[in-house]
């Protein structure tokens, strides 16, 4: 049985996803769930779900990225996780941390990389006048937003869109995508997961 842990940073929709996805003939369960923010309120929702937790404050640390991804290893590695899932946290992670776990790590980002690496995708998605914006799962390497990817989901653009209302519809894929990469990882399945809109339930009717 595959171990995975899940960091996040704010309400962790996709980390409470991917622990409700864990069960039955998964091959993998959830171990822990870290924050790098005491307050994100995801902790409190996978204490719900029966999930140990932690919280490593990192501005207790300045600028000391080594210092605060200590602190977090050392929780990481008492859990001995197979896998750790980054989903929402919006920390950059340290060379030195991504080659501790290098091919370990996996990370959602709300576009279809390599478009739109960064922030505010939804909004320049828009802007740019694209018809379709998405998700993107992907290992972690040492630039930000890169790595192998390892799966996509393609959402339409209305007419009419905001970036609220775009993030709440790649937010339904995300919650879709990453279960299902995480479910191939832990199986030690490779290549890549591709998935159009009719695949994501809750879409068809947007
Ligand atoms: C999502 O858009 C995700 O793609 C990005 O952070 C946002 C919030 O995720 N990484 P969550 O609800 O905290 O899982």
């Amino acid at each position: 049985m595959k171990r995975v842990a899940i960091l996040i940073s704010g309400g962790g929709s996709n980390m409470v996803a991917l622990v409700n996805s864990m069960t039955g003939d998964h091959p993998a369960r959830p171990v822990l769930v870290g924050s790098n923010d005491p307050a994100a309120s995801g902790l409190a929702r996978a204490a719900d779900l029966g999930v140990p937790t932690f919280a490593v404050d990192h501005k207790r640390f300045g600028r000391d990225r080594a210092a605060f991804e200590a602190e977090l290893v050392a929780h990481l590695d008492r859990a001995a996780p197979d896998l750790i899932c980054l989903a929402g946290f919006m920390r950059i992670l340290t060379p030195g941390f991504i080659a501790r776990y290098r091919g370990r790590l996996l990370n959602i980002h709300p576009s279809l990389l390599p478009k739109y690496p960064g922030l505010h995708t939804h909004a320049r998605a828009i802007e740019a006048g694209d018809r379709e914006a998405g998700a993107t799962v992907h290992e972690v390497s040492e630039g930000v937003d890169e790595g192998p990817i390892l799966g996509q989901a393609r959402v339409p653009i209305l007419k009419g869109d905001t970036p609220d209302t775009l993030a709440a519809r790649v937010l339904i894929a995300e919650h879709i995508l990453y279960p299902a990469v995480l479910r191939r990882a832990a199986s030690g399945q490779g290549g890549r997961l591709d998935l159009a809109p009719g695949d994501i339930p809750g879409l068809a009717d947007q």
